[in-house]
C-alpha cells in the first residue's frame, strides 16, 4: 500500500512534516496517478513541498478476487463500488498520522454532481495541511460511504465536479486538481509574479501573449507592444482582457465591471420578460420576438441592485463599429450615473479591431447628452460617435 509511484514519496508510516500539504488519493488505477511524479509536482514532490501518496482501493479488499463493485439495489444500469472496501481505505489513510484528533484530511470526492472546481477552490485547498481524493468509478460510490467519512471519520467531504460532463472516474480530475492547487503552494513556482496575471486569477482571463519573431506567416505583433510605453502596454493588456472575458466568459465579467452594489451581467432567455417590462418603462417598447433575436446578434447587458433590474445596453459589433443602443433605465432612477456605467461596459467590452462606438440615439435629452459628452462622445451624422485611439 502507499505510494506506487517512484520518486521520494515517504512511506505511509513516516510521519508528515508539518509544513508538507500532503495528499493521499486513493484509486483502482493507481498508475493513472503517474503524471503526478513529473513536471512542477514531481520537482515539489522531491523538493518536500508535497507529499503524494497514491494507493489502490483493491489493497482494502478481502476476496480472492479483490472486489470492488456490485449491482446496485433499486436496478438500474451499471455498477456501484462497495462501501467496505472504501471504509477500510478512508481508515487507513486517517490512520496514517496516529490518534491526533486535529489532524484530519479534506476528503474530496471528484464527481460531475459536485460543485464546480474553480481557481477560488484551488487557492482554498492550496492552504489546507492534507487532502484526500477518493476516485469513483462505475456508477459512483455507495452514499453510505460519504456519510460514514463525515460521520465516523470526522471528515469534511466535498464532491467536486471539473464541469458540466462526464468523464470514466475521479483519476482525470485529481490529476487537474492537484495541478491547480500545487502551483498554489509557496515555493512551487519559482516567479510568484507569473501566478498574478494569469487566467481566473483574478476574475479575468489572460491577454494574448506574443513572442519572436516580431512578423510571422504575415502576421505582426500588436504595435503597442512594441512601444516601450508600458503605460499603453498594461492599458491595452487590460481591455484585451476585459474583450475576451467578454467574448468568451461573459459570466465572469460582473463582478470586475460593476460598483459594490450594482451587479452587470450578460442577458440570457430567462431575463428577456423583464427587460421587455424595463423597455416599455424606459420608453423604447419593443417586442419578444425582437429580443429573442437580438440575443443571438449581439449582446445586452443588464445591470441590477438587489436583483431589481435598473438599466440595460444593448451592443452589437459590426466592422470596426462597435453599435450601442442608447441606454434603457427604469424611470424611478435618480440621475444619469447607471447610463454612464453601463457605456463603460459596453466600451470596455470592445473587442479588438473595433475603431469607433456609435450610439444610435440622435434624440438625446439634455441629461443624457451631457452623459454622452463626458463619455466622450461626440453628436455627429445623427449618431453619437466615439473613436478609438490608436492602440485601443
Ligand atoms: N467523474 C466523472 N465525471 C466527472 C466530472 N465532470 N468531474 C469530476 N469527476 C468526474
Amino acid at each position: 500500500m502507499g505510494s506506487p509511484l517512484p520518486g521520494p514519496a515517504p512511506s505511509d508510516t513516516m510521519p508528515a512534516m508539518p509544513a508538507v500539504l500532503q495528499i493521499d488519493v486513493v484509486s483502482i488505477f493507481p498508475a493513472y496517478l503517474a503524471p503526478l511524479d513529473l513536471s512542477l509536482i514531481g520537482k515539489a514532490r522531491s523538493d518536500g513541498l508535497i507529499d503524494v501518496r497514491v494507493h489502490d482501493l483493491r489493497d482494502f479488499t478481502h476476496d480472492r478476487h479483490r472486489t470492488v463493485d456490485d449491482t446496485p439495489y433499486g436496478g438500474g444500469a451499471g455498477m456501484v463500488m462497495q462501501p467496505e472496501p472504501w471504509a477500510r481505505a478512508l481508515e487507513h489513510v486517517v490512520g496514517q498520522r496516529g490518534s491526533a484528533a486535529s489532524a484530519r484530511p479534506r476528503l474530496l470526492v471528484p464527481g460531475p454532481g459536485g460543485v464546480p472546481f474553480t481557481q477560488a477552490m484551488a487557492r482554498e485547498l492550496a492552504a489546507e495541511p492534507w487532502l484526500a481524493f477518493a476516485c469513483g468509478r462505475y456508477e459512483g460510490i455507495d452514499e453510505r460511504v460519504y456519510e460514514f467519512a463525515q460521520e465516523d471519520l470526522g471528515l469534511e467531504v466535498t464532491v467536486v465536479s471539473l464541469g458540466d460532463y462526464v468523464v470514466n472516474g475521479g483519476e482525470v480530475a485529481v490529476l487537474a486538481i492537484v495541478e491547480a492547487l500545487a502551483r498554489l503552494v509557496p515555493g512551487v513556482i519559482g516567479n510568484a509574479a507569473s501566478l498574478v496575471e494569469e487566467s481566473h486569477q483574478d476574475g479575468l482571463l489572460e491577454y494574448p501573449l506574443y513572442t519572436k519573431p516580431r512578423h510571422w506567416r504575415g502576421r505582426v505583433v500588436p504595435e503597442v507592444l512594441l512601444s516601450g510605453d508600458h503605460a499603453a502596454i498594461a492599458d491595452w493588456r487590460h481591455r484585451q482582457r476585459l474583450a475576451r472575458t467578454a467574448d468568451r466568459r461573459p459570466d465572469l465579467l460582473h463582478a470586475s465591471s460593476a460598483g459594490a452594489d450594482v451587479d452587470v451581467r450578460v442577458a440570457t432567455a430567462g431575463d428577456l420578460p423583464e427587460l421587455l417590462t424595463l423597455l416599455y418603462a424606459a420608453g423604447t417598447p419593443t417586442t419578444m420576438e425582437s429580443l429573442r433575436e437580438g440575443l443571438s446578434s449581439s449582446t445586452t447587458w443588464l445591470a441590477r441592485r438587489a436583483g431589481r433590474l435598473l438599466g440595460a445596453i444593448r451592443v452589437e459589433a459590426r466592422g470596426d463599429t462597435l453599435w450601442l443602443a442608447a441606454p434603457a433605465l427604469v424611470p424611478d432612477l435618480d440621475g444619469d450615473d447607471l447610463a454612464r456605467r453601463l457605456l463603460d461596459v459596453a466600451q470596455q467590452t470592445a473587442v479588438s479591431g473595433i475603431r469607433q462606438l456609435v450610439v444610435d440615439s440622435p434624440r438625446a435629452s439634455a441629461v443624457r447628452a451631457r452623459t454622452y459628452r463626458q463619455a466622450g462622445y461626440r453628436l455627429g451624422g445623427g449618431h453619437w460617435v466615439k473613436r478609438c485611439s490608436r492602440h485601443e
